[in-house]
Protein backbone atom coordinates (compact mmCIF):
# COMPACT_ATOMS: atom_id res chain seq x y z
CA UNK A 1 0.00 0.00 0.00
CA UNK A 2 1.32 3.27 -1.12
CA UNK A 3 0.98 6.78 0.63
CA UNK A 4 1.84 10.45 -0.31
CA UNK A 5 2.31 13.62 1.86
CA UNK A 6 -0.05 15.78 0.20
CA UNK A 7 -1.59 17.74 2.62
CA UNK A 8 -4.42 18.41 -0.13
CA UNK A 9 -5.22 14.76 0.08
CA UNK A 10 -5.25 11.68 -2.33
CA UNK A 11 -7.70 10.92 -5.43
CA UNK A 12 -8.45 7.58 -7.42
CA UNK A 13 -9.66 7.99 -10.83
CA UNK A 14 -11.36 5.11 -12.40
CA UNK A 15 -11.49 5.91 -15.24
CA UNK A 16 -10.92 6.32 -19.24
CA UNK A 17 -7.81 8.02 -21.32
CA UNK A 18 -8.63 8.58 -24.86
CA UNK A 19 -7.01 10.33 -27.75
CA UNK A 20 -8.91 13.20 -28.97
CA UNK A 21 -8.88 14.29 -32.60
CA UNK A 22 -10.87 17.39 -32.79
CA UNK A 23 -11.56 19.29 -35.93
CA UNK A 24 -12.82 22.99 -35.58
CA UNK A 25 -15.35 24.02 -37.87
CA UNK A 26 -18.08 26.64 -38.84
CA UNK A 27 -20.61 24.11 -38.77
CA UNK A 28 -21.19 20.43 -38.90
CA UNK A 29 -21.70 18.41 -42.00
CA UNK A 30 -25.13 17.23 -42.84
CA UNK A 31 -26.10 13.29 -43.54
CA UNK A 32 -23.95 12.56 -46.93
CA UNK A 33 -22.01 15.90 -46.80
CA UNK A 34 -18.38 16.53 -47.01
CA UNK A 35 -17.59 19.87 -45.64
CA UNK A 36 -14.20 21.84 -44.83
CA UNK A 37 -12.94 22.37 -41.49
CA UNK A 38 -10.61 25.26 -40.29
CA UNK A 39 -8.31 23.58 -38.20
CA UNK A 40 -7.24 20.38 -36.75
CA UNK A 41 -5.85 19.58 -32.60
CA UNK A 42 -4.88 16.30 -31.49
CA UNK A 43 -4.73 15.89 -27.76
CA UNK A 44 -5.39 14.18 -24.59
CA UNK A 45 -8.81 13.25 -23.42
CA UNK A 46 -11.01 10.57 -21.93
CA UNK A 47 -13.08 11.63 -18.95
CA UNK A 48 -11.16 10.28 -16.82
CA UNK A 49 -8.06 11.50 -17.65
CA UNK A 50 -9.19 14.91 -17.82
CA UNK A 51 -10.73 14.76 -14.19
CA UNK A 52 -7.12 13.15 -13.31
CA UNK A 53 -4.98 15.59 -14.77
CA UNK A 54 -7.34 18.71 -13.45
CA UNK A 55 -7.32 17.09 -9.84
CA UNK A 56 -3.68 17.10 -10.32
CA UNK A 57 -3.01 20.48 -11.26
CA UNK A 58 -5.22 21.66 -7.78
CA UNK A 59 -2.85 20.02 -5.91
CA UNK A 60 -4.12 16.25 -4.99
CA UNK A 61 -1.98 13.61 -5.13
CA UNK A 62 -3.94 11.18 -7.96
CA UNK A 63 -3.88 7.35 -9.04
CA UNK A 64 -5.18 6.56 -12.03
CA UNK A 65 -7.32 2.90 -12.59
CA UNK A 66 -7.36 2.34 -15.97
CA UNK A 67 -6.46 0.57 -19.37
CA UNK A 68 -4.91 1.91 -22.71
CA UNK A 69 -4.03 -0.54 -26.11
CA UNK A 70 -1.06 -1.97 -27.12
CA UNK A 71 -0.37 1.10 -29.24
CA UNK A 72 1.53 4.29 -29.85
CA UNK A 73 -1.47 6.31 -28.30
CA UNK A 74 -1.28 4.16 -25.60
CA UNK A 75 2.30 4.68 -24.69
CA UNK A 76 1.28 8.56 -25.52
CA UNK A 77 -1.68 8.76 -22.94
CA UNK A 78 0.34 7.01 -20.51
CA UNK A 79 3.47 9.75 -20.33
CA UNK A 80 1.00 12.54 -20.54
CA UNK A 81 -0.52 11.31 -17.59
CA UNK A 82 3.11 11.18 -15.70
CA UNK A 83 4.18 14.10 -16.81
CA UNK A 84 1.06 15.54 -14.42
CA UNK A 85 2.85 13.76 -11.50
CA UNK A 86 -0.03 10.78 -11.99
CA UNK A 87 0.83 7.61 -10.73
CA UNK A 88 0.14 5.27 -13.36
CA UNK A 89 0.52 1.62 -11.82
CA UNK A 90 -2.78 0.86 -12.02
CA UNK A 91 -3.11 1.90 -16.17
CA UNK A 92 -3.08 -1.86 -17.45
CA UNK A 93 -1.29 -1.98 -21.16
CA UNK A 94 -4.27 -4.60 -22.92
CA UNK A 95 -3.76 -5.97 -26.00
CA UNK A 96 -5.52 -4.01 -29.41
CA UNK A 97 -6.30 -0.09 -30.20
CA UNK A 98 -6.50 2.45 -27.37
CA UNK A 99 -9.37 5.14 -26.99
CA UNK A 100 -10.31 7.46 -29.35
CA UNK A 101 -12.81 10.49 -29.41
CA UNK A 102 -13.31 12.45 -32.91
CA UNK A 103 -14.77 15.52 -31.65
CA UNK A 104 -16.30 18.27 -33.59
CA UNK A 105 -16.07 21.93 -32.26
CA UNK A 106 -18.40 24.87 -34.03
CA UNK A 107 -17.59 28.45 -33.33
CA UNK A 108 -19.33 29.41 -30.39
CA UNK A 109 -17.74 26.50 -28.90
CA UNK A 110 -20.33 23.80 -28.70
CA UNK A 111 -19.09 20.26 -29.14
CA UNK A 112 -20.04 16.66 -30.80
CA UNK A 113 -17.93 13.70 -29.40
CA UNK A 114 -17.90 10.14 -30.41
CA UNK A 115 -16.10 8.43 -28.09
CA UNK A 116 -14.62 4.36 -29.52
CA UNK A 117 -13.76 3.03 -26.02
CA UNK A 118 -11.01 0.27 -27.10
CA UNK A 119 -8.77 -0.81 -24.35
CA UNK A 120 -11.05 0.90 -22.01
CA UNK A 121 -13.37 -1.57 -22.22
CA UNK A 122 -10.42 -3.94 -20.64
CA UNK A 123 -10.70 -2.50 -17.29
CA UNK A 124 -11.53 -5.28 -14.91
CA UNK A 125 -13.32 -5.47 -11.60
CA UNK A 126 -10.47 -7.13 -9.46
CA UNK A 127 -7.61 -4.39 -11.99
CA UNK A 128 -10.08 -1.36 -9.86
CA UNK A 129 -10.40 -3.13 -6.53
CA UNK A 130 -6.46 -3.32 -6.35
CA UNK A 131 -6.27 0.38 -6.75
CA UNK A 132 -8.15 1.12 -4.23
CA UNK A 133 -6.40 -1.43 -1.96
CA UNK A 134 -3.22 0.28 -2.88
CA UNK A 135 -3.69 3.78 -1.81
CA UNK A 136 -3.24 4.62 2.17
CA UNK A 137 -4.52 7.96 2.36
CA UNK A 138 -7.21 7.51 -0.35
CA UNK A 139 -9.62 10.47 0.20
CA UNK A 140 -12.00 10.19 -3.02
CA UNK A 141 -13.04 7.75 -5.49
CA UNK A 142 -13.77 9.48 -8.81
CA UNK A 143 -15.49 7.96 -11.99
CA UNK A 144 -17.51 8.13 -15.13
CA UNK A 145 -18.90 5.43 -17.12
CA UNK A 146 -16.17 5.53 -20.48
CA UNK A 147 -15.13 2.06 -18.45
CA UNK A 148 -17.16 -0.97 -17.73
CA UNK A 149 -19.89 0.10 -14.96
CA UNK A 150 -19.01 -3.46 -13.33
CA UNK A 151 -15.26 -1.85 -12.95
CA UNK A 152 -16.31 1.40 -11.04
CA UNK A 153 -19.43 -0.43 -8.94
CA UNK A 154 -16.17 -2.81 -7.35
CA UNK A 155 -14.10 0.35 -7.00
CA UNK A 156 -16.59 2.22 -5.00
CA UNK A 157 -17.95 -0.66 -3.25
CA UNK A 158 -14.16 -1.25 -1.60
CA UNK A 159 -14.17 2.53 -1.21
CA UNK A 160 -17.41 2.75 0.83
CA UNK A 161 -16.23 -0.48 2.74
CA UNK A 162 -13.16 2.12 3.85
CA UNK A 163 -15.61 4.89 4.51
CA UNK A 164 -13.71 6.52 1.67
CA UNK A 165 -16.68 9.15 -0.75
CA UNK A 166 -17.39 7.83 -4.06
CA UNK A 167 -17.91 10.42 -6.94
CA UNK A 168 -19.98 9.20 -10.25
CA UNK A 169 -20.31 11.59 -13.14
CA UNK A 170 -22.74 9.57 -15.07
CA UNK A 171 -21.22 10.45 -18.66
CA UNK A 172 -21.58 9.87 -21.61
CA UNK A 173 -25.43 8.92 -20.84
CA UNK A 174 -26.16 5.95 -20.09
CA UNK A 175 -28.68 3.86 -17.46
CA UNK A 176 -26.85 3.26 -14.73
CA UNK A 177 -26.73 -0.50 -13.21
CA UNK A 178 -28.23 -0.78 -9.46
CA UNK A 179 -24.90 -2.10 -8.20
CA UNK A 180 -23.12 1.14 -8.97
CA UNK A 181 -26.02 3.58 -8.36
CA UNK A 182 -26.22 1.58 -4.60
CA UNK A 183 -22.21 2.81 -3.84
CA UNK A 184 -22.75 6.46 -5.36
CA UNK A 185 -22.53 9.29 -2.74
CA UNK A 186 -22.26 11.91 -4.88
CA UNK A 187 -24.16 12.03 -8.68
CA UNK A 188 -22.24 15.08 -11.35
CA UNK A 189 -24.68 14.73 -14.37
CA UNK A 190 -24.68 17.16 -17.01
CA UNK A 191 -27.49 18.78 -18.28
CA UNK A 192 -28.28 15.70 -20.71
CA UNK A 193 -27.37 13.19 -18.50
CA UNK A 194 -29.67 14.81 -16.07
CA UNK A 195 -32.52 14.42 -17.97
CA UNK A 196 -31.30 10.46 -18.99
CA UNK A 197 -31.56 9.93 -15.31
CA UNK A 198 -34.88 11.41 -14.26
CA UNK A 199 -36.79 10.05 -16.66
CA UNK A 200 -36.73 13.25 -19.26
CA UNK A 201 -37.29 15.96 -16.66
CA UNK A 202 -35.62 18.77 -17.28
CA UNK A 203 -32.48 20.35 -14.80
CA UNK A 204 -34.32 24.10 -13.97
CA UNK A 205 -37.04 22.36 -12.39
CA UNK A 206 -36.08 22.44 -8.22
CA UNK A 207 -39.15 19.34 -7.92
CA UNK A 208 -37.14 17.24 -10.38
CA UNK A 209 -33.46 17.65 -8.74
CA UNK A 210 -34.65 17.24 -5.05
CA UNK A 211 -36.94 13.54 -6.49
CA UNK A 212 -33.72 12.47 -8.88
CA UNK A 213 -31.25 12.88 -5.38
CA UNK A 214 -34.16 11.38 -3.31
CA UNK A 215 -34.77 8.72 -5.93
CA UNK A 216 -31.19 7.89 -6.34
CA UNK A 217 -29.96 8.21 -3.03
CA UNK A 218 -26.98 10.11 -3.65
CA UNK A 219 -26.15 13.91 -3.45
CA UNK A 220 -26.50 15.70 -6.71
CA UNK A 221 -25.21 18.26 -8.70
CA UNK A 222 -25.71 19.53 -12.00
CA UNK A 223 -23.38 21.13 -14.23
CA UNK A 224 -25.60 23.14 -16.60
CA UNK A 225 -22.71 24.74 -18.69
CA UNK A 226 -23.08 28.87 -19.03
CA UNK A 227 -26.41 28.70 -16.88
CA UNK A 228 -23.72 27.10 -13.61
CA UNK A 229 -24.33 24.27 -11.51
CA UNK A 230 -27.34 23.31 -9.42
CA UNK A 231 -26.65 21.68 -5.94
CA UNK A 232 -29.36 19.52 -3.56
CA UNK A 233 -28.21 20.47 -0.42
CA UNK A 234 -28.60 17.75 2.37
CA UNK A 235 -31.61 19.28 3.84
CA UNK A 236 -33.51 19.17 0.28
CA UNK A 237 -32.84 22.68 -0.63
CA UNK A 238 -31.55 23.59 -4.13
CA UNK A 239 -28.81 26.01 -4.67
CA UNK A 240 -27.74 27.25 -7.98
CA UNK A 241 -25.06 29.13 -8.50
CA UNK A 242 -24.30 30.98 -11.58
CA UNK A 243 -21.38 31.10 -13.96
CA UNK A 244 -19.29 34.14 -14.79
CA UNK A 245 -19.82 35.17 -18.02
CA UNK A 246 -17.32 34.36 -20.79
CA UNK A 247 -16.90 33.97 -24.38
CA UNK A 248 -16.93 30.53 -24.91
CA UNK A 249 -13.79 29.00 -27.29
CA UNK A 250 -13.89 25.14 -26.87
CA UNK A 251 -16.35 23.74 -23.78
CA UNK A 252 -15.26 20.06 -24.44
CA UNK A 253 -13.91 18.87 -21.15
CA UNK A 254 -15.40 21.57 -19.09
CA UNK A 255 -17.62 19.37 -17.19
CA UNK A 256 -14.07 17.15 -16.48
CA UNK A 257 -12.55 20.83 -15.42
CA UNK A 258 -15.41 20.95 -12.82
CA UNK A 259 -16.00 17.08 -11.73
CA UNK A 260 -11.58 17.07 -11.20
CA UNK A 261 -11.58 20.12 -9.15
CA UNK A 262 -14.52 19.24 -6.98
CA UNK A 263 -13.17 16.42 -6.20
CA UNK A 264 -9.53 17.55 -5.47
CA UNK A 265 -11.38 20.01 -3.16
CA UNK A 266 -13.03 17.46 -1.25
CA UNK A 267 -10.06 15.55 -0.78
CA UNK A 268 -8.55 18.73 0.61
CA UNK A 269 -10.93 19.38 3.07
CA UNK A 270 -12.92 22.36 1.77
CA UNK A 271 -16.53 22.30 2.24
CA UNK A 272 -18.61 21.27 -0.78
CA UNK A 273 -19.67 24.82 -1.47
CA UNK A 274 -16.29 25.82 -1.61
CA UNK A 275 -15.52 22.82 -3.73
CA UNK A 276 -18.62 23.78 -5.86
CA UNK A 277 -16.93 27.28 -6.31
CA UNK A 278 -13.44 25.91 -7.33
CA UNK A 279 -14.54 23.40 -10.02
CA UNK A 280 -16.39 26.24 -11.40
CA UNK A 281 -13.95 28.84 -11.51
CA UNK A 282 -11.28 25.95 -13.47
CA UNK A 283 -14.10 25.00 -15.67
CA UNK A 284 -14.93 28.43 -16.40
CA UNK A 285 -11.54 29.08 -17.60
CA UNK A 286 -10.92 26.16 -19.22
CA UNK A 287 -13.72 27.05 -21.97
CA UNK A 288 -11.86 30.45 -22.82
CA UNK A 289 -8.97 28.14 -24.60
CA UNK A 290 -8.68 25.43 -27.36
CA UNK A 291 -8.34 21.70 -26.51
CA UNK A 292 -9.60 19.65 -23.46
CA UNK A 293 -6.42 19.35 -20.83
CA UNK A 294 -4.50 21.96 -23.02
CA UNK A 295 -7.37 24.27 -21.71
CA UNK A 296 -7.14 23.64 -18.07
CA UNK A 297 -5.77 26.13 -15.46
CA UNK A 298 -2.23 25.79 -14.87
CA UNK A 299 -0.84 24.56 -11.71
CA UNK A 300 -0.04 27.98 -10.39
CA UNK A 301 -3.18 29.62 -11.28
CA UNK A 302 -5.19 26.64 -9.73
CA UNK A 303 -3.07 27.37 -6.50
CA UNK A 304 -4.40 31.34 -7.03
CA UNK A 305 -8.11 29.76 -7.49
CA UNK A 306 -7.72 27.43 -4.42
CA UNK A 307 -6.98 30.05 -2.22
CA UNK A 308 -9.50 32.25 -3.25
CA UNK A 309 -12.34 29.59 -2.92
CA UNK A 310 -11.27 28.60 0.74
O1 LIG B 1 -15.52 15.22 -21.64
C1 LIG B 1 -14.69 15.41 -22.74
C2 LIG B 1 -14.05 14.12 -23.12
O2 LIG B 1 -15.04 13.23 -23.55
C3 LIG B 1 -13.08 14.21 -24.27
O3 LIG B 1 -11.77 14.42 -23.83
C4 LIG B 1 -13.26 12.88 -24.98
O4 LIG B 1 -12.12 12.09 -24.95
C5 LIG B 1 -14.43 12.19 -24.27
O5 LIG B 1 -14.01 11.26 -23.36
Amino acid sequence: MVGSDSKAGHVLVVGSTMIDLVAYTQRVPEAGETIVGDRFQMGFGGKGANQAVMASLVGAGVTMAGAVGDDSYGQMALQNLGSFGIDTGHVHVVPGASGVAPIWVEPDGTNRIIIVPGANEGLTAAMAVDAVGSIADLSVVVGQLEVPQAATAAAFAEAVRRGVPTVLNPAPAAALEPDLLGVTDWLIPNEVEFSVLAGGAQPDDDAALVACSQHTGARLLVTLGGDGVALVEVDGTVSRFPADLVEPVDTTGAGDAFVGAFVAGLASGLDEMAAVRLGMACAGESVTRPGTQTSFPSGERCREILSACS
